[in-house]
């Protein structure tokens, strides 16, 4: 505090004297106020302020307009009701806010050919092991869409309370078809690729889990979303089974890398020993997702000269990624049911049930039944849901 104004501070009462004559008179007409005692005056305030406060509570229960007994009904029930009328009626703007953090996990899967069976144990599995099922969602992208009521309906007859939405798949296809030439589109497993193609048109998936339908969760999908992404897009388990190398010639790699100008070509040289990035299971965060990532993915597919149509991975999600994405740990890499020492420590497993597998991938013409080799499934289907599901 200054000099200058301690003495103006201490100066104040010296000046009262001159003010009397004003307000003097004025007080002398009216007998006092009976003066309550302080601790009276304190109370009234802390209650007000108290009172004041509440309204700043977040509503626990509500009451439905449209309910003749106009009943209270328990906020925690109505978000999922409103979100499952959204779901039936396939739009799913009304969702939670538009920037993402709606507090929902939404759970991506795009299946090549139907098998209801495989998206129930999928579907099982996740909110078995959930901490939260209630906030779980689910996309799953289908070749019918949402014209397929049938299968709707039987997925909602297994998971009444569940939060599920069935999506075609045609704008994802449209999109890639219109980029990639004939010839390249034929060659696609358009599976690798939708994952980072499908948030261009649900403006709403900012924040989401992608998970291949071919797998069996045994982990709480709680414990990926809450995986810190920093400054990647995507967080995926990587997979030191399968090397680059091995689906890669390294002296072709060399050689693009050395002639190629274009920004997703790393700069630095590629290990020849780098693990793949396991795209069964993903964390995206489309919002930093970057907008050449089609382009990169079909360029790579392209001067890779990867043309099998075989069980051969396309190692161009691999290079796409290369070095650009966040880890999980190891828990989370796909593992194989069969083996029990594997499983017992992984949190998630390959689908060992009974498989409809299209032959000729994304056409789906040819549909073949593929035995089971183990038994998780059927923890997550029981009997009956399983006759519901076949026929
Ligand atoms: C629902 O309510 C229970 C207890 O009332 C609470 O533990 C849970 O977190 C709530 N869930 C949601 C989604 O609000
Ligand atoms: C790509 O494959 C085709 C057919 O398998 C072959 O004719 C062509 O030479 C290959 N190109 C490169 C760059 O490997
Ligand atoms: C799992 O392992 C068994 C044998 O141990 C094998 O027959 C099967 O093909 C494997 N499945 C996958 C998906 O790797
Ligand atoms: C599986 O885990 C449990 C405890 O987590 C352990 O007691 C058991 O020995 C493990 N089984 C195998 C086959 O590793
Ligand atoms: C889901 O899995 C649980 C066991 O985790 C099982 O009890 C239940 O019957 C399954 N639900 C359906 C619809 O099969």
């Amino acid at each position: 505090m200054s000099p200058t104004s301690f003495t103006t501070l201490r100066k104040r009462p010296a000046q009262t004297p001159a003010t009397p004559m004003l307000s003097g008179p004025v007080r002398h007409d009216r007998n006092p106020s009976p003066n309550p005692k302080p601790i009276f005056q304190f109370l009234a305030i802390g209650l007000i302020v108290f009172l004041g406060f509440l309204q700043f509570l977040p509503a626990t229960h509500f009451r439905d307009p449209s309910d003749p007994l106009r009943n209270w009904i328990p906020f925690n029930s109505t978000s999922s009701s409103t979100l499952r009328d959204s779901s039936s009626d396939g739009s799913f703007n009304s969702v939670g806010s538009n920037d993402g953090e709606d507090g929902l996990v939404h759970v991506v899967s795009w299946i090549q050919c139907l098998d209801l069976r495989m998206l129930a144990v999928l579907a099982n599995s996740t909110l078995s092991n959930s901490r939260y099922p209630d906030l779980i969602y689910f996309h799953f992208f289908t070749p019918e869409g949402n014209k397929d009521q049938v299968s709707f309906h039987k997925l909602k007859v297994l998971f009444p309370h569940s939060n599920l939405e069935i999506h075609g798949q045609e704008e994802v296809k449209e999109l890639i078809r219109s980029v990639a030439s004939e010839a390249e589109y034929a060659k696609l497993n358009l599976g690798d690729i939708a994952p980072f193609v499908i948030p261009s048109f649900h403006q709403l998936l900012r924040k989401f889990i992608y998970v291949s339908p071919n797998v069996i969760l045994k982990g709480s999908i709680e414990d990926l979303t809450g995986v810190h992404l920093s400054l990647h897009a995507v967080a995926a388990a990587e997979d030191c089974s399968k090397r680059l190398n091995t689906y890669v010639n390294y002296d072709v790699l060399e050689a693009i890398q050395r002639s190629a100008s274009n920004p997703w070509v790393s700069e630095t040289p590629y290990l020849k020993d780098y693990c793949i990035p396991d795209i069964s299971l993903l964390l995206i965060d489309a919002r930093k997702l970057d907008r050449e990532f089609l382009a990169a993915f079909l360029w790579w597919s392209k001067v890779l000269n990867w043309s099998e149509r075989s069980s051969e991975k396309n190692p161009a999600i691999a290079l796409v990624l290369y070095d650009k994405y966040h880890k999980f740990s190891d828990s989370w890499l796909v593992k194989n049911s069969t083996s029990p020492q594997v499983s017992n420590m992984s949190m998630i497993t390959h689908y060992d049930g009974p498989k409809i597998v299209c032959s000729e991938p994304g056409i789906g013409i040819h549909i073949n039944q593929q035995m089971h080799n183990g038994n998780l499934w059927t923890q997550y289907l029981s009997p009956l849901s399983n006759l519901l599901l076949r026929e």
